[in-house]
């Protein structure tokens, strides 16, 4: 792989030059996912910069708004929302956009592009005021109809995961990462803020097959399924051969949390709850895309009972509960929950 040279004579791998030396990868490589995934990467480049001046100018804080989920909108939020719009549908790729923080699908007007594009524009914001982590999730799919209609449009965006074509989020963490996957194993790249650039930081990542961390909000216990409660009890036994008791570590923000479990291994779970039967999180806009990012790093992603990118959607902002991690301990949970599936 061509790099550049730094001025400490060192040779690095921009973002923008691995996109294009991996484009003929691309099954129907034409340059426009290529270009695609530059316009995310120049969003999330200025998103990162609003994102570290946060606490600086006013910029925190709430809109008074509320987005579709009923949840207060923080003013970063909307501004993540619409500098994603801007950058993709600047550059004629895609032609239908969607996004947690809007009720319905967005078409981009005069477009012919193949692509669309479903995003989380700025994940995990109740940490946004305390310098927690926080992400932007993606996920791209390849337009199979060309009708104007409204309806086709809005079916056109239900598609199962495993449709996806590229998927990736970014992480505002210590440093800032854009992790992607365009079906070929998944690349890390890490914003160098001296250049303004993503470089190569990560080349073919791989989940470890066992790791000791389980990531879940265990304040609902007591509304978690029998299974759940078992599975656990299990993961906190001492048992050497299998490494437990595992470690508990959770941050709040799923890209946070997935990229932990990418990088270390283990599990993470948002499950059903007795309140909330379909869990918290999106199929669309988060668990598909972390999905197939971790399957390609060789785990797994279930909602307890099969796989996430194999459900049908039925909705764009539909929920369902996530288990995504190392590939034997998402088997193990499902075994607990097919178990006990009851809430007792
Ligand atoms: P939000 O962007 O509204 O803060 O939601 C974050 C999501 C996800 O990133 C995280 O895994 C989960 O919500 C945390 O939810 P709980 O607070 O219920 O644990």
């Amino acid at each position: 792989m061509s790099g550049m040279e730094t001025s400490e004579g060192r040779q690095v791998v921009t973002l923008e030059q691995f996109i294009i030396e991996r484009q003929a990868d691309f099954e129907f490589a034409s340059g426009e996912l290529s270009h695609l995934l530059r316009d995310v990467g120049l969003a999330s480049r200025i998103i990162n910069r609003e994102v570290n001046k946060a606490g600086l100018v006013d910029i925190l804080g709430i809109t008074g708004k509320e987005n579709v989920h009923g949840e207060e909108v923080k003013k970063l939020d909307a501004f993540a929302h619409q500098e994603l719009i801007n950058a993709l549908s600047r550059g004629g790729e895609c032609s239908i956009l969607a996004s947690e923080e809007h009720d319905d699908i967005i078409p981009v007007t005069s477009a012919t592009g193949k692509y669309v594009v479903l995003f989380d524009p700025l994940d995990g914001s109740s940490n946004i005021d305390v310098n927690v982590t926080i992400g932007t999730i993606f996920s791209v799919y390849r337009r199979t109809n060309t009708s104007k209609d409204i309806g086709d449009l809005r079916e056109e965006v239900l598609k199962p995961g495993n449709q996806q074509v590229a998927a990736g989020y970014v992480v505002y963490g210590s440093s800032t990462m854009l992790v992607y996957t365009t079906g070929n194993g998944v690349n890390g790249f890490t914003l160098d803020p001296s250049i303004g650039e993503f470089l190569l930081s990560h080349p073919d990542m791989r989940i470890p097959e066992r790791g000791k961390y389980y990531s879940t909000n265990q304040g609902y216990y007591h509304l978690f399924q029998d299974g759940m409660k078992q599975f656990l009890a299990h993961l906190q036994e001492e048992d050497k051969a299998t490494g437990r008791p595992y470690s508990l570590r959770y941050i709040g923000t799923l890209v946070a949390d997935v990229h932990r479990t990418l990088l270390y291994g283990g599990i993470f779970m948002y499950p059903a709850t007795r309140k909330a039967p379909d869990g918290k999180l999106r199929l669309m806009y988060e668990c598909n895309p972390m999905a197939y990012l971790i399957e390609q790093a060789g785990g797994k992603a279930s909602d307890g009972f099969g796989r996430i990118m194999d459900i049908k959607p039925t909705e764009l902002h539909q929920r369902v509960p996530l288990f995504i991690g190392s590939a034997g301990a998402v088997d193990t949970a499902e075994s607990f929950l097919k178990k006990g599936p009851e809430f007792s």
